[in-house]
């Protein structure tokens, strides 16, 4: 029978995962990646080559204990994480350390960007934001001309990991999307928005959906994994995308909510539906003529990775210190700006805050309000999402931080909404691409492939905590003005 391969490109690691064609889990593998250098505050970097390197130990761990699986991969997909600037030669070197989708340098060049094409968010369905890559290119073209000068290709981080593979450029929509070049309504690059940072379509990728066939495995890596025959390479998808595919998130109103080092609100709409005015994002799906809208918050499960630097107390610790003295909202209040905000306040030198300490501020109270002030930010990001007209419904918790009920319960109770929690598997980019792959290689109808997750467990909002809440929520919301303009 044959078996198809997921790779999930992520900031901190590459994860494998090979599927049946009944899309059953045959096995899986990580493997660490070195973490983002921050060369100032506010910057994030990575280098590409270790996205590569993480790859093949993934594939190479899962080759060791699944042998006969892999050897009868037919199809790859790949996720990976968005907006990352990576830089080739024409002769493929990488020009400089990739800038990644948490870097916030590019602000000013947003703004020029804007001025410079006033059609720009029509075109785009996005605001100019320093986390897409296009603003980075801007940068870099103003900072690093001589580097600027020699760019013969722009690929994101995925497309990168393909080109390794497949030794061809392409990308699909959903990833181009988080670009600032697509036009996002029409699925084709602009000539306009690549104009207005000194590029043209000679530099991009080829497009394609996410669900197609993108290029053909490198027969000499194939033979290292045992693999026979052509092997499709799908267009694979933007982690997002990848893990709504994963989940089942494909039709209209569908969504999840992800608490991974980024924070995600995700829904799917059939039609392309724009609010920039929210700094909503507006991308393309990761199959074909279908949209979805994201809110991004730029720190989640890593304002908790934050105050355990700072505590020495591993996350998990702090999240079951806040819940064993869990009774509501407490005194302390936690803005997770840490690098930034996009949704909804698209500001890069936005800055974290505590407000409210006293001497009874300890790690368990201090770790409650971090949690609650991720929470509030994925309010925020469901209130731009409601005044664009979309109004979110049930939704699955994906990512490491939904293995705390307590933040669950705080999310299900702010969002007033349903948490549904997949009985087991990880749902995360990985099964998405592995499920788009086993589409491009097959020719499977995605609707058929796509399916939901059995639910182990549904967390509903916590009605007596919900006014409570909405005072909170209240409060947290006037702070950010209020600091901004103090700094
Ligand atoms: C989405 C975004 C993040 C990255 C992280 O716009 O920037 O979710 O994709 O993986």
């Amino acid at each position: 029978m044959s078996t198809y391969l997921g790779l999930d490109i992520g900031t901190s690691g590459v994860k494998a995962i090979l599927i049946d064609r009944a899309g059953k889990a045959l096995g899986e593998a990580t493997a660490a990646a070195v973490e983002p250098v921050r060369p100032h505050p506010g910057w994030s970097e990575q280098l590409a080559e270790d996205w590569w390197t993480a790859t093949l130990k993934a594939i190479d761990a899962l080759s060791n204990t699944h042998p006969d699986a892999i050897a009868k991969v037919r199809g790859i997909g790949l996720s990976g994480h968005m907006h990352g600037a990576t830089l080739l030669d024409s002769d493929d070197n990488v020009l400089r350390p990739a800038i990644l989708w948490n870097d916030g340098r590019a602000s000013a060049e947003c703004a020029e960007m804007e001025a410079a094409l006033p059609g720009l968010r029509d075109i785009a369905g996005n605001i100019a934001m320093p986390g897409f890559t296009a603003p980075k290119l801007a940068w870099v073209r103003k900072h690093e001309p001589a580097i600027f000068d020699r760019i013969a290709k722009v690929l994101l981080p995925k497309a990168y990991v393909r080109l390794r593979l497949t030794g061809e450029y392409v990308e699909d929509m959903s990833d181009a999307s988080g670009t600032l070049w697509l036009d996002v309504g029409r699925r084709d690059w602009s000539d306009a928005l690549l104009e207005v940072t000194g590029l043209t379509r000679a530099q991009m990728p080829r497009l394609v959906e996410g669900s197609a066939p993108a290029a053909d495995l490198k027969p000499e890596l194939a033979s290292r994994w045992g693999m026979t025959g052509t092997i499709i390479v799908a267009g694979g998808a933007g982690d997002n995308a990848a893990a709504a595919c994963g989940i089942g998130a494909i039709r209209p109103g569908e969504g999840f909510v992800s608490l991974g080092t980024s924070g995600v609100l995700f829904v799917s709409n059939e039609r392309f539906s724009p609010n920039t005015a929210g700094a909503v994002h507006a991308f393309c799906h990761a199959i074909p003529d279908t949209w979805h809208q994201m809110g991004v918050i730029l720190s989640a499960t890593d304002s908790l990775n934050w105050l355990s630097h700072v505590t020495g107390r591993p996350p998990a610790e702090l999240a079951g210190l806040a819940e064993a003295q869990f009774t509501g909202p407490g005194e302390e209040i936690f803005l997770p700006y840490l690098s930034g905000e996009r949704t909804p306040h698209n500001n890069a030198g936005a800055r974290g805050s505590f407000v409210g300490l006293s001497h009874s501020s300890d790690p368990g109270r201090l770790a409650q309000a971090v949690m609650e002030g991720v929470t509030f930010a994925f309010r925020d990001c469901q209130r731009v999402l409601n005044e664009a007209g979309t109004s979110v419904g049930r939704l699955l918790a994906v990512g490491g931080g939904s293995r705390s009920r307590l933040w669950l319960k705080l999310l299900a109770t702010n969002l007033d909404t349903e948490i549904a929690l997949p009985a087991d598997g990880d749902f995360g980019g990985a099964l998405g691409a592995a499920r788009l792959g086993l589409c491009a290689a097959e020719g499977a109808d995605p609707g058929e492939v796509m399916t939901m997750p059995i639910i182990r467990e549904v967390i509903a909002p916590d009605a007596g905590l919900r006014a409570a809440y909405t005072e909170q929520y209240g409060k947290y919301r006037a702070l950010y003005p209020a600091i901004e303009q103090l700094r």
